[in-house]
């Protein structure tokens, strides 16, 4: 090795030992005859120090030197004089008095400070120049964090006795609700593969096969309107069990959850046990199925009381049968205009038609709508939702998807404004209890709600061809601070049930056959009862970093335009590879 000690390991124990550093000159100051070089390697910083006096050779060379070269340093260690020791580095006591300095490399000066860590640096000149910014400290931080959760969770899972088994890519359409990223065949004009969206069917399969308790670290391909926690390439946990029963996966993954944070992140809290929520009653509270339960504001339903409320507002959408519901900032009844304006236009483009803001001050109630409620309503609502003076009521009238989605919008901007949450806790839970379809409105069809191989719950199965919507499936989700962190369910394992859940999907028989015709076959040959789950390790080590993007914590990400700005990815390809995949380029119209 070019090193026999790494720029983090140096002590106070190693005084006076010769060494040999390798690394990147994260800064250099110049006194003259004196210039200190800071060496930074994967391990951490060293200062080193050449002196003109008794290193003429190695000060010539640090004088040359600037930020990003490549060096390895010989040298002794000795003690910092007091006023320099450094407490904030782990190597702070001590410095290495260079004897010889060789340039292994040289650097261009680089586009950003790698040694400063400046949160407003512009991501797509980060994104552009990836192999820089991964050399910075937090993202150094976040691959090595992801490197020990990944590393922990094949511990636990072999532990519990799972096989780990790797599935293809080039695969088959698996619908988990996105669009497919297609790969042509050459060998098979006009055919193509699909990456998998997740290995869901070949992880039935595998159940099938009899392996019983089997996992993946899988990464996944999705084309899908990209956000913050959406890549079109991403990476799950995903596990399956033979013979499992719902609570046994819930169990587990709690197990692997709660000692996950105790060794990898033991600065975290977590609530213990996970609570658990029906997925109505978490829209009926949050207004969304991944509420954020690090804090309560929980949503109030005033339908009833507003009924026959004579602001017209209430009433006439009450008797529409649709919902008043309510939620208390607390203190926020001083907002200025501009402010209330702004709630206004957030509930707005959560697709509200309006929102109804009550300022509960001590001498009286101000809103616009205030006037429009007698005393003993305003009285009312104050009592309902636990409003005191000070206090603001925000409340929204309107279609019960509406009400949840611009409500719930509001509980986040107040969690984020009022500061509500504790950065340290994570809050798991489980919802579970969804329907098994949702009503596609535009094409007038039922989608499967989680995906297409989802049990309904135990004894719903008759219900389910007089009526899809009565019928829950047993598809579980564990959600954390806001985010759903994993999906998963029992699966059918009855040919016939699976064949009449693609009729009420509407597939047709031969389309099914041509899609699924191996699974539907597969579950003759004696399929097994078997459930499974998949949590997302992007998102998971996007929360135990701390971050709200899972890019942080990707190594190579794309954009949200789903393009690589380093490697200038999608691109061209020749004539020659489009003729042997016998495909023509079409201009776009
Ligand atoms: P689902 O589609 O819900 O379920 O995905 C499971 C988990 O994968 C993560 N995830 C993503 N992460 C980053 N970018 C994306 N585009 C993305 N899409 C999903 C989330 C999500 O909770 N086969 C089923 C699982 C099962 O039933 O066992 C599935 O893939 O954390």
């Amino acid at each position: 090795m070019l090193k026999n000690h790494t720029c983090g390991e140096l002590r106070a124990t190693h005084i006076g030992e010769e060494v040999t550093l390798a690394g990147w000159v994260n800064l250099r100051r110049d006194h003259g005859g004196v210039i200190f070089i800071v060496l930074r390697d994967r391990e951490g910083l060293t200062q080193v120090v050449v002196n003109s006096d008794t290193a003429p050779a190695a000060h010539a060379v640090a004088a040359q030197v600037r930020s990003e070269y490549v060096l390895q340093v010989r040298g002794t260690v000795q003690a910092r004089p007091a006023d320099q020791v450094n407490a904030d580095w782990k190597t702070g006591e001590i410095e290495v008095e260079a004897s010889e300095i060789q340039v292994l490399n040289t650097s261009k000066t680089p586009p950003f400070y790698i040694y400063k860590d400046d949160a407003n640096l512009d991501e797509s000149l980060r994104l552009r120049y990836r192999y820089l910014d991964l050399r910075r400290a937090t993202m150094q931080h976040n691959m090595v964090l992801r490197h020990r959760v990944v590393g922990f969770i094949r511990r636990f899972m072999d532990a519990a006795g799972f096989t780990e088994i790797e599935t293809p890519y080039l695969f088959k359409s698996t619908p988990e609700g996105a669009r497919d990223y297609l790969v042509p065949s050459r060998v098979h004009p006009g055919k193509f593969y699909a990456l998998p969206q997740s290995p869901q069917q070949l992880k039935q399969l595998l159940m099938v096969a009899g392996y019983e308790k089997y996992y993946q670290i899988a990464r996944c391909f999705r084309d899908e309107d990209l956000r913050g926690d959406r890549q079109p390439e991403f990476t799950q946990l995903d596990l399956e069990i033979s013979f499992v029963e719902r609570d046994d996966i819930l169990d587990l993954m709690e197990e692997l959850f709660t000692q996950l944070v105790a060794q990898v992140t033991p600065e975290k809290r977590l609530l213990s046990p996970f609570p658990r929520l029906s997925y109505a009653e978490a829209l009926a509270k949050y207004g969304t199925d991944k509420p954020d339960l690090r804090f309560g504001m929980q949503l109030v339903d005033l339908t009833e009381k507003l009924r026959a409320s004579s602001f017209r507002v209430f009433s006439s959408v009450a008797q529409a049968g649709g919902q008043i519901k309510a939620l208390v900032a607390p203190g926020c009844a001083k907002y200025s205009r501009r402010q209330t304006d702004e709630l206004i236009g957030l509930a707005k483009t959560a697709g509200a038609k309006g929102l109804v803001t009550l300022a509960y001050l001590p001498e009286k109630v101000k809103g616009a709508a205030a006037k429009f409620l007698s005393a003993e309503e305003l009285a009312l609502i104050a009592a309902q939702t636990g409003a005191a003076a000070g206090d603001l009521v925000c409340i929204v009238a309107d279609e019960p998807e509406v009400v949840a989605s611009a409500l719930s919008t509001l509980r986040l901007t107040f969690r984020d404004r009022l500061e509500l949450v504790d950065p340290e806790l994570l809050a798991f839970a489980w919802v579970l209890d969804f329907p098994m379809y949702d009503w596609n409105e535009e094409e007038e069809r039922w989608d499967a709600a989680h995906h297409p191989f989802t049990m309904p719950r135990p004894n719903t199965y008759a219900e389910m061809l007089a009526d899809p919507l009565a019928v829950l499936s047993d598809a579980y989700d564990l959600v954390c601070n806001g985010y759903e962190l994993a999906s998963g369910s029992i699966r059918v394992h009855d040919p016939k049930i699976q064949t009449d859940i693609f009729s009420i999907l509407g597939y047709p028989t031969e389309e099914t056959q041509a899609r699924f015709g191996h699974m539907l076959e597969a579950f003759s040959y004696g399929a097994p009862p078997h459930g499974g789950i998949a949590p997302g390790i992007d998102r998971l080590v996007m929360l135990l970093a701390g971050v709200d993007n899972i890019r942080e914590v990707i190594a190579f990400p794309k954009t949200s335009q789903a393009a690589d700005l380093m490697a200038d990815s999608p691109s061209t390809v020749s004539d020659q590879q489009l003729a042997e995949l016998h495909l023509r380029i079409v201009e776009a119209e």
